[in-house]
């Protein structure tokens, strides 16, 4: 892409592609190359999710990343972005305490990384930290439905507001957080009907993963996406590409080549 040929994606793009009722894409992003290709493939939004816990860091929930770490991830990404929105995750423990640290955290966040928006697990529980956050000048994304920070209140992963009480209590946190200003949110994991009334009740764009199809939006995060991931098998996933298979299919081919004195070649050396 050269400078030309983009346009940024903005959060008040977003709104608009929300009116017009054009559907906007969302992946994860975690390092300067994968942001890269995601970028030029014309994403309109790059999460750096705190799922780099688990895909990057190999670690069985996204608890255990820490606030450097994300910036690390975040500032590695923007270098490689050019056109689309650049969201971070506030990592579990740098919002929770107070509204002050909540503030601090974005801070670092937008100052150290060079990211757009940072998004935020929670409803109610976290309005004065959302307020606060907005009030700098910060854009927020709010993540509703299945919080995994929140697995261990949870027990499971598994599918959230299937009774009555809890989806009603998550319409009225994305009618909230939609009035506080966020510029979008995510729903995880949560019945399609229940996707479907937020949507049409809120004008910030919603952004589903396992959340049907009656959403503004879709996200997905790029290692399950593109198989690099094996073992994560939910209903809501589908794999594009096998890269798991066909790097291991290049890496054994390379160990063959080395061994057998095949590599390098005469014109691959000085
Ligand atoms: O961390 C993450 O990847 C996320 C997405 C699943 C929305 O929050």
């Amino acid at each position: 892409m050269s400078k030309k040929e983009y346009k940024r994606v903005t959060t008040h793009s977003l709104k608009e592609m929300k009116a017009r009722n054009e559907k906007i894409s969302m992946l994860t992003g975690y390092d300067y190359s994968m942001a890269k290709i995601i970028d030029n493939s014309g994403i309109d939004i790059i999460l750096v999710g705190d799922s780099a816990s688990n895909v990057m860091a190999g670690h069985e929930t996204t608890l255990p990343i820490t606030l450097d770490q994300i910036i690390y991830h975040a500032s590695s990404v923007v270098r490689g972005v050019k056109r689309a929105l650049v969201v971070v995750d506030l990592p579990f423990g740098s919002y929770q305490s107070n509204s002050g640290e909540a503030l601090r955290s974005a801070i670092r966040i937008m100052k150290e990384s060079g990211a757009h928006a940072v998004k935020m697990e929670g409803g109610s529980e976290i309005k004065e930290s959302i307020v606060r956050i907005l009030n700098a000048g910060i854009p927020v994304m709010g993540h509703l439905g299945l919080t995994p920070q929140s697995i261990y209140k949870f027990g499971t992963y598994s599918v959230r507001a299937k009774e009555e009480e809890e989806a009603k209590r998550l319409v009225e946190d994305a009618k909230l957080l939609d009035e506080l200003g966020c510029f979008g949110i995510v729903l995880e994991k949560i019945p399609a009907k229940i996707s479907k009334i937020v949507t049409s009740s809120i004008s910030s764009p919603v952004i589903g993963i396992g959340a049907g199809s009656d959403v503004d939006g879709q996200v997905l995060v790029t290692h399950d996406l593109v198989g690099l991931t094996t073992e994560f098998n939910p209903r809501f996933l589908r794999r594009y590409v096998d890269l798991n298979e066909i790097m291991t299919k290049a890496i054994k081919n390379y160990i063959k080549d080395v061994k057998n004195i095949d590599f390098p070649n005469q014109d691959e050396q000085y």
